[in-house]
């Protein structure tokens, strides 16, 4: 039984602001990368989908006379940091298992090394899948962030997330059950 559907994260004000702002299309991307590496990996599917759709949870705008300035944000982002704390707010306001929300947080703080200074960290499991996700929809310069999309379709692929997620905890369940019995 999953505390927080990613519907109520996706419909959630919180949400709609900042990843839209980051881009709806890509956090749907990821999550939906982050669902088929957590189902190769025998990891959680729940805590994967909504790694994904927050990673990028954290980002601000960085504005030069009027437009977003790629340099300017390369050199002072701290988006992991931001959105580890934003996701994590989000998450427990929604009623997360405090323990989730806690996972989640840190899969999206390491899911980019860009504002370490030095020394690579060791990623566990959830936090590396969250990062390959991430990588698989990236563009050039960034472009990955300005794809745009309707809010009803978004709202379907959402939807069909939590589908797909559901089908595959109670699958799970059931192969469990069954090699237990
Ligand atoms: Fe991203």
């Amino acid at each position: 039984m999953r505390h927080v559907t990613l519907e109520q994260i996706f419909q959630h004000p919180i949400a709609q602001k900042y990843i839209n702002r980051s881009g709806m299309v890509h956090a749907i991307a990821v999550a939906y990368h982050a669902f088929r590496l957590a189902n190769e990996h025998g990891l959680s599917v729940d805590l994967a989908v909504k790694a994904g759709f927050l990673h990028d949870i954290g980002h601000y705008t960085w504005y030069r006379d009027g437009k977003w300035d790629y340099e300017l944000y390369k050199t002072n982002d701290i988006h992991a940091v931001k959105g580890a704390e934003r996701a994590h707010k989000l998450l427990i306001r929604l009623g997360e298992d405090p323990r989730i929300a806690k996972e989640i947080a840190l899969a999206i703080l390491f899911h980019t090394d860009s504002f370490l200074p030095s020394r690579p960290i060791e990623l566990n499991s959830l936090q590396s899948i969250i990062k390959q996700a991430d990588e698989m929809d990236e563009e050039p310069g960034g472009q990955h962030h300005y794809r745009t999309i309707s809010y009803d379709k978004a709202l379907k692929a959402i939807q069909r997330l939590d589908e797909l997620v559901d089908r595959t905890l109670n699958q799970r369940e059931y192969v469990n059950k069954y090699e237990q019995a």
